[in-house]
Formats: structure tokens, sequence, C-alpha cells
């Protein structure tokens, strides 16, 4: 087996086997470092597996090193962990595991190398090198997750419901990797995801979401949320989601399946940008659509509003799957409120005060709301989407133009709420939200240009409707 390491890896492996050698144990590289050092694939994380005291070989290995890293250690779990030159390296004892079925916490007792890879989640992530003097780098592969890596394919060491239950947040990795991977589930092991969903309930929302997250940065994010959505698993913590999926019928006319959708403009999206938060932001658009759904007759079906009772849903569901509730959040619902304004502007009204009214409320996000409404446009249909592109194009142009002519990225009226306070000396009142309205309107509707002094003046004729002196002409 061909595999390449740094240096570095080696000088920390030489040290590893040294240190198991004085202690009389053996020791072996396991998990995902093995794997993805074997896929050719970049890795920073070392996964080292010994019979006896992992913490006491952690700490022996860290004496011996350069500066001493320092080992953190979970007596409970018998793991330990240091950080050597910017890899994350982590020890355990060799273990016979299992559960309880109302719990993840396990029952643990010491065991040979070959206990231990029958209890890890995959054959590809069962694989051990030797740090052994005796067979140093000999690869120990019990389950052939060699030939399952060359087949690309997912399978469990034991019966999967068996590896389902001594851990159920397995059934997220499996489907994690198979997106990461390009990996096919094997159908055996696809089939016990669900008969094992409902286990999913007893893992932290942490966790769940932990691996999420992982799909949605995935390059195409539907094939892991299609495997989610499939198996089941999808229904078990996120049921909003899984509400969009499904197309009905009235008189003759149908609707779009807005899962599918959806998954569509995440990847259109995704396509495009790296970012995490414009992705939740696709994932969710829509999500209000099953409670906005109306069937008109004569018309067909609506979902007026979905945009407004969807960005009011973000907080709740990022509550549910314990997503930050911080800026991030707020981001995805302003994308969420506003994701309908660029497409929905026609020919006839792509007028400057549209283009200024759509920059100011975009604000910041105007590069990302381009980016999630052009992802939207999807259909079976080619000519339409055809046509929808185009006019989006149009919308493109005319924003660059009236951005440009206007300087209107970020813009902020020419008076603040502060000096409209100042000016009239008024405390926080209904007045000082007339004022500052009535000049960002005007502004905004090219009624005056966009600068202090046409401000200024129009700010003392609408002051002298309400009966509004300037301070410094109070005689
Ligand atoms: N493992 C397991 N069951 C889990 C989690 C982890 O059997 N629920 C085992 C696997 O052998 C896995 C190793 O622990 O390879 C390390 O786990 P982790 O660091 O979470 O995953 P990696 O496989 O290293 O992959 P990645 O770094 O991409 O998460």
């Amino acid at each position: 087996m061909d595999i390449v390491c740094s240096q570095q890896e080696l000088r920390l492996f030489k040290n590893i086997g040294d240190a198991a050698a004085r202690m009389n144990v053996s020791c072996y590289l396991i998990g995902g470092f093995v794997r993805d050092k074997i896929l050719g694939r970049p890795t920073k994380d070392v996964d080292i597996v010994c019979t006896g005291d992992g913490i006491a070989l952690a700490q022996a290995v860290a004496a011996g090193l350069p500066h001493r890293p320092q080992v953190n250690f979970f007596k409970n779990f018998g793991t330990a962990q240091f950080r050597f030159e910017g890899i994350d390296v982590e020890f355990v004892g060799a273990r016979k595991e299992s559960y309880t079925m109302d719990s993840r916490k396990p029952q643990v007792e010491p065991g040979t190398i070959a206990d231990d890879q029958l209890r890890r989640d995959f054959t590809i992530n069962a694989l051990a090198i030797s740090l052994n003097e005796d067979d140093y780098g000999k690869l120990v592969d019990p389950f052939n997750g060699v030939g399952d890596l060359n087949d690309k394919i997912i399978k469990t060491p034991l019966g999967p419901d068996i590896t389902f239950s001594d851990d159920p947040l397995r059934m997220m990795r499996a489907v994690r990797f198979a997106a990461q991977l390009g990996f096919k589930i094997e159908d055996s092991v696809f089939e016990a995801i669900g008969r094992n969903k409902e286990r999913l309930k007893i893992v932290s929302q942490e966790r769940i979401t932990d691996e999420l997250n992982k799909i949605m940065a995935t390059k195409k994010p539907s094939v892991g949320l299609d495997l989610l959505f499939r198996s089941g698993l999808l229904k078990e913590f996120f049921p909003q989601f899984v509400e969009l999926s499904g197309v009905e019928i009235i008189e003759g006319k149908g609707h779009k399946d807005n899962f599918y959708h959806t998954l569509q403009v995440i990847d259109n999206a995704a396509a495009k940008s790296e970012d995490l938060w414009l992705r939740w932001a696709a994932l969710l658009h829509d999500i209000a659509k099953p409670a906005t759904k109306r069937f008109e007759e004569g018309h067909g079906w609506t979902f007026h509003g979905h945009e407004v009772v969807g960005e009011r849903m973000v907080p709740r569901i990022f509550k549910q799957l314990k997503l930050p509730q911080n800026e991030k959040m707020k981001y995805v619902a302003k994308l969420v409120l506003l994701h309908l304004r660029p497409i929905s502007l026609t020919k006839e009204d792509i007028t400057d005060s549209a283009m200024r009214r759509l920059l100011f409320d975009a604000g910041e996000e105007i590069d990302d709301l381009m980016i999630l409404c052009e992802s939207d446009i999807t259909s079976k249909n080619r000519v339409k989407v055809k046509r929808y592109l185009e006019n989006f194009e149009i919308v493109k142009e005319r924003l660059k133009e009236v951005e440009e002519k206007d300087k209107m990225r970020n813009w902020q009226p020419p008076i603040s709420g502060d000096q409209i306070m100042e000016l009239f000396k008024l405390t926080p009142s209904r007045e000082v939200g007339i004022l500052k309205t009535a000049v960002r309107e005007a502004i905004l509707d090219g009624v005056i240009p966009n600068n202090y002094d046409a401000a200024y003046e129009l700010l003392l004729e609408k002051a002298k409707a309400l009966n509004l002196i300037p301070a410094n002409q109070v005689k």
C-alpha cells in the first residue's frame, strides 16, 4: 500500500512506535487518517489505537516530543489528545464496547486491536497501519476496507443493525461519507438505516447538525440531502423540510415538488459560493410554502407571503437544529424575506428607484441575494428558464448601473436620526421617524438627489408641516 506521509508525520509515528515499545504495548494508526491517506485526501487528524492504556501512551509520547505538548484526556472514555506541529493526535486504548438500548453511554472493557476494529463504524474507517517495530507500516484490514474504498461503497464491519445501535449517529455519518466521498451506501446498510432511524432520538442535536452541516458543505449538497430524505432520517430531526415534498393536483393543475426544487436551488448556490449560510438560505427560502399553499379556482396554486412567513420560521428552525442564534441567523432570515425581490422585477419596472430600493433593503447582502435569486430559477421547461435568466441578466446589469451612478452600496441617508433629533431638539419620537422616512423615501424615489443639502432642505419643508422649527432658528 503506497501512502505518502510528511517528514513531520513520520517523525511523530517513530516517536509513538518507540514509546509503545518501551511500554510493551502495540499501537496502530486507525480510522479516518488511514482512509484519507489511501484516498489521497488531505488529513490533519491522526488517530492512534493501542493495547492497554491510551492515556498513558499519549503522555509518554508527548514527554519525548520537542516542546512537550500538553495532553488533554478524558478518563471516562480512556482517550487522550495533543497537538503536535499543527497535527491533532488522538489516542485510545483498544476496547470492546457495547451500548445499552436507551443510551449512548458505552460499557467498555479492554480488548485487542481486532476487537476495536470490529466496533468501528464502517469498513473503510476500520483500516489500521502498524507502528510496531516487527511489522511497521503493515496494513491491517480485516473487513476488506481497501476493496470497499476501491469499489466506493459504505459497509459496516458488523451487521448494520448492531453497528447503528452502538451509536445511531453513524446513520448520519454513512450519508455524510457517501456525500463527501461520492460513495454508495450498500443496500443492506441503507435498509438498516430505514429500520433504525428512530434511534436518532437518543443522539444530541448538536452532533446531528454537525453532520448535516458537513453534508451542506459538500460540492453537491443535494446528494446527501436526498439520501437523508429517502432513508427517513431527515424527517426525524427536520420535518419542516420534508413537508416541502410532494405534488398536489387539483383541476389538473399541479405545483412544483418544492423539496426537489429546493435541492436544486442549494446545488445552484453551492456551485457559485462555498458560504455555508448562503446554502442555508437556499435550503430555507421556500420553507413556508406548505404553510401558505392555496388553490385559487381558475388560477392555480399560490404561496402568497411565503417569504414573510418563511423569514419568521427561521429563528424557530435555528433553535430546533441548535444552529447559531446570531448574525448568521439574521442573515439567513433576511435572504429568505428578500428572495423574490430581484426576480419579481419585470422589464417595465426596472426603474432606478426600484433598483435603489433593492440595494437599500439588501444592504451588504446584495451579492448573496442575487446568487440566491438566480439559483432559484429552476424549471423543467427550458424555454421558461432561458427567459427568466435573460430577464435576470437585465436586472443584474441595471443594478450595477444604478449602484455605480448613485453610489448606493451600503447606503445610509445623508441625514441620520441622531442629526434630526439634534437639529430640532427632539427626543426619540414619532416625529423623528416621520422625518427620517420622508428623507429616505424622497432619495430612493429620485425626488431629491442623494446629498446633505437637498436632504436638509426637504427636512425643513417636512418639519414645517409638523410645526417644528430648527433649534438654531428659535428666538
Ligand atoms: N468512529 C466510529 N463511530 C463514530 C465515530 C467515529 O466508529 N460514531 C471511528 C471511525 O473509525 C472513525 C474514527 O472513529 O474513522 C475517527 O472518527 P472521526 O474523527 O469522527 O471521523 P473520521 O473518520 O476521522 O472522519 P472526519 O475527520 O472526516 O470526520
